[in-house]
């Protein structure tokens, strides 16, 4: 087997009296998409931090590509492209010319490979344009483009849909999943987002209070997320009347019809409705929250939750 692109030993970050990232053991496979799933403050970005070697971990180790981040920083990063914050980019430049520069700062990067990159991440037609006139969404596809300038093997992006509107969210995800299968690039991105990572990634650690809670393909562990379903139907009475009889009991009041089940059981609901003669209109899941998800996954075994 291929030794993992990523990998953690026991990685760990404390800031005074709190262990921002406790013993943390990640091994990243290589040519997928890898998600890190958490929710916010969770020790996501400081993870990542310590993994590109920004910071300098409490203890422990990370290597990229088999090599110590700390102890051997300049090759061990010539590995990995990385987009950790919004990318600064000077909006008076053209994207090609950001794009220019900065492979003129890191070296053996031609203009060829610059317009390649900006035809990856669907930026060539626009590539003219000054940067101060992009969108959010064609930022951060040239941070994204900036981050696979050298070719890198691996790229790691901390919640690169941050701050996007939903149709932005979808066109960067799209295109890291395109990537990943095009370019056979791994991908290592974080999230707070279920939905997201369920989306896009093959395999996914998920984190919270610094510590990893579980790890493994998406489809096992995030197949029965728990949500809650409102539906929206053309005789609610007798919607009402047929969902009683199922498990679990709808709960009705003046509004929609609501049921808290898992995901994957949405087409389940909308056969039964529809076979007894109720039109359905809508049927819409709410997400719960990351943080009840954790608490249905680890069992409420969170012993150690300081008062913050
Ligand atoms: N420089 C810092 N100094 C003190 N505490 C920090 C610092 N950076 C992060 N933290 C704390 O570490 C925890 C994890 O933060 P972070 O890694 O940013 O989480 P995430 O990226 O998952 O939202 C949080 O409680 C945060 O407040
Ligand atoms: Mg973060």
């Amino acid at each position: 087997m291929d030794s993992p692109i990523l990998k953690t030993e026991n990685l760990s970050k404390r800031y005074g009296n709190r262990w921002a990232v406790s013993g943390l053991d990640l091994e990243v496979p290589r040519g997928q998409v890898y998600g890190f799933l958490g929710p916010n403050g969770a020790g996501k970005t400081t993870s990542i931090r310590m993994m590109l070697g920004l910071i300098a971990p409490t203890s422990g180790k990370a290597e990229i590509n088999g090599i110590n981040i700390n102890s051997n920083p300049i090759n061990a990063l010539s590995h990995v492209g990385a987009m950790v914050e919004t990318p600064a980019f000077y909006g008076y430049l053209t994207g090609r010319e950001n794009l220019q520069l900065l492979g003129r700062i890191s070296g053996g990067i031609d203009n060829k490979r610059v317009d390649e990159v900006l035809s990856l991440v669907g930026l060539f037609e626009r590539g003219g344009d000054r940067v101060k006139g992009y969108s959010q969404g064609m930022r951060q596809r040239l941070g994204l483009g900036q981050a696979l300038l050298a070719k890198p093997a691996v790229i790691v992006l901390d919640e690169p849909t941050n701050g996007l509107d939903p149709s932005g969210m979808l066109e960067v995800r799209r295109l890291i999943k395109d990537l990943a299968a095009k370019e056979g690039i791994t991908v290592f991105i974080s999230s707070h987002l279920l939905h997201e990572v369920q989306a896009i990634c093959g395999r996914v650690a998920i984190i919270n209070e610094g510590k990893l809670v579980a790890e493994g393909l998406v489809e096992e562990l995030l197949k029965s997320e728990l949500i809650k379903l409102d539906i929206k139907v053309s005789d609610k009475n007798r919607a009402m009347d047929v969902l009683r009889e199922y498990d679990p009991k709808p709960s009705g009041g003046n509004g929609d019809i609501t049921l808290n089940m898992e995901s994957d059981r949405i087409p389940e609901v909308n056969r039964l409705l529809v076979e007894s003669g109720v039109d359905v209109f809508a049927l819409v899941p709410r997400e719960e929250s990351l943080e009840k998800f954790f608490l249905e996954l680890t069992g409420y075994a969170s012993g150690d939750r300081g008062a913050s």
